[in-house]
């Protein structure tokens, strides 16, 4: 057991470990896990890593999941990083990478963040299931919760693409389309998760989805032989891999693997959903709820992030960027990637590209330096948008 407590990402309150958690007793903000560091060290080393599972379970020391029979797997996380050489030498970047998070089970990164949370609502006892998706960590639940024997009451927009909704039904999901956002089917859960005895496993507001995302940290300081890339492209709704990341390169400095050089971290959103950008802009370290959130990348249509504070910091710390694309440039980017590197990548995974465009342009990017896109789900989940 190496996890020590919860602490409060906002006013540090700690949290006792091996108990139910949702938010912050004391001011209602995200909970992150905390590790005895020293003891994860004594065995997770570099060099133990090489005989180990190709899955994220191979990071299993940095991760809260006490009992090895609680570990709910399909397959998750060691996706491959892929050199793209062609799209690279178009944009005149020597080092462009994709990290294809499509080849996670249920086919998006949000494998990796309910892989973690239902193992952990196993080992504490959790039954009953739910949370508000805006598409792809429903259909992860769903299959996640099915694969432990629990129940997953699962709440989406009516306009979720389809094949989102009919992968819940089919691993045996409880789904409910709402008129509304994401944040309408999150007051839903909200209003009915007590009565109904449903644990809410809603994006940074449970403290275990971050730890199964803050593998995709870990896995590109290993797949890169320990040296972060200098720019790091992620579409960010609820932001959870973004803060999951920023964590992992904290918790690996503490483990001595890495230096204190991290990426600049840059938070990719569609032009009619993009408050992190805005408040980017702005200066803000809270977002406000985006008015009227619209667009075809499904994931991000997220109009008020309850992590937005460490979303923001990590930009800011990191001298990152925050950048908002087009529906119409984030969709010709699909065809751009997958008719350069035969990737049918997400339309929010595409995104990144129109981004990285950008800050090429403003001289942000240079041609040496090493790029990292985000891919984190399939296209194929998306025909409607094509
Ligand atoms: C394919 C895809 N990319 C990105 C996101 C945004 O992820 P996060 O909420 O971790 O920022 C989502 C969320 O639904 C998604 O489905
Ligand atoms: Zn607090």
């Amino acid at each position: 057991m190496t996890v020590t407590h919860l602490e409060c990402a906002a006013c540090g309150a700690r949290h006792e470990a091996r108990r139910l958690h949702n938010l912050c007793a004391e001011c209602g903000k995200p909970l992150l896990v905390r590790y005895d560091m020293e003891r994860v060290a004594r065995t997770l080393t570099k060099e133990s890593l090489k005989g180990r599972r190709a899955d994220l379970w191979r990071y299993r020391e940095a991760l809260p999941v006490e009992r090895e029979e609680n570990i709910v797997s399909l397959g998750e996380g060691w996706t491959p990083l892929l050199r793209a050489e062609r799209l690279g030498e178009r944009l005149g970047l020597k080092h462009l990478y994709i990290k294809d998070e499509s080849l996670n089970p249920t086919q998006s990164f949000k494998a990796r963040g309910m892989s973690a949370a239902v193992s952990m609502a196993l080992e504490l006892g959790v039954r009953k299931l739910a949370a508000p998706s805006a598409g792809n960590a429903a259909g992860a639940l769903a299959a996640y919760a099915a694969r432990a024997g629990l129940e997953a009451h699962i709440f989406m927009p009516r306009d979720t693409p389809r094949a989102n909704v009919i992968e819940c039904e089919q691993t045996g999901a409880h789904v409910t389309l709402m008129d509304g956002l994401i944040t309408d089917c999150g007051a839903e859960v909200a209003r009915r998760k007590d009565a109904e005895g449903w644990f809410d496993v809603s994006t940074l507001k449970e403290p275990y989805r971050v730890e199964g995302k803050k593998t995709l940290g870990y896995e590109l300081a290993e797949q890169l032989e320990w040296e972060l890339p200098d720019w790091v492209f992620y579409p960010t709704g609820g932001g959870t891999g973004l803060v999951g990341m920023w964590k992992a390169f904290d918790e690996m400095e503490q483990l001595g693997w890495i230096g204190s050089k991290r990426p600049r971290m840059v938070t990719v959103q569609a032009v009619g959903c993009a408050p992190i950008v805005r408040a980017f802009e702005r200066g803000q370290r809270h977002a406000d709820e985006f008015p009227n959130a619209a667009t075809v990348a499904s994931g991000l249509r997220v109009p008020k992030a309850i992590g937005d504070f460490l979303i923001l910091d990590a930009l800011r710390a990191s001298g990152g960027a925050a950048v908002a694309v087009t529906d119409e440039e984030l969709l010709a980017a699909v065809k751009e990637i997958g008719a350069a590197e035969g990737l049918f990548v997400a339309p929010e995974g595409a995104a990144c590209l129109p981004a990285l465009k950008v800050l090429i342009e403003r001289g942000d990017v240079k041609p040496d330096e090493r790029v990292v896109l985000f891919n984190t789900g399939a296209g194929v989940k998306y025909l409607e948008s094509f």
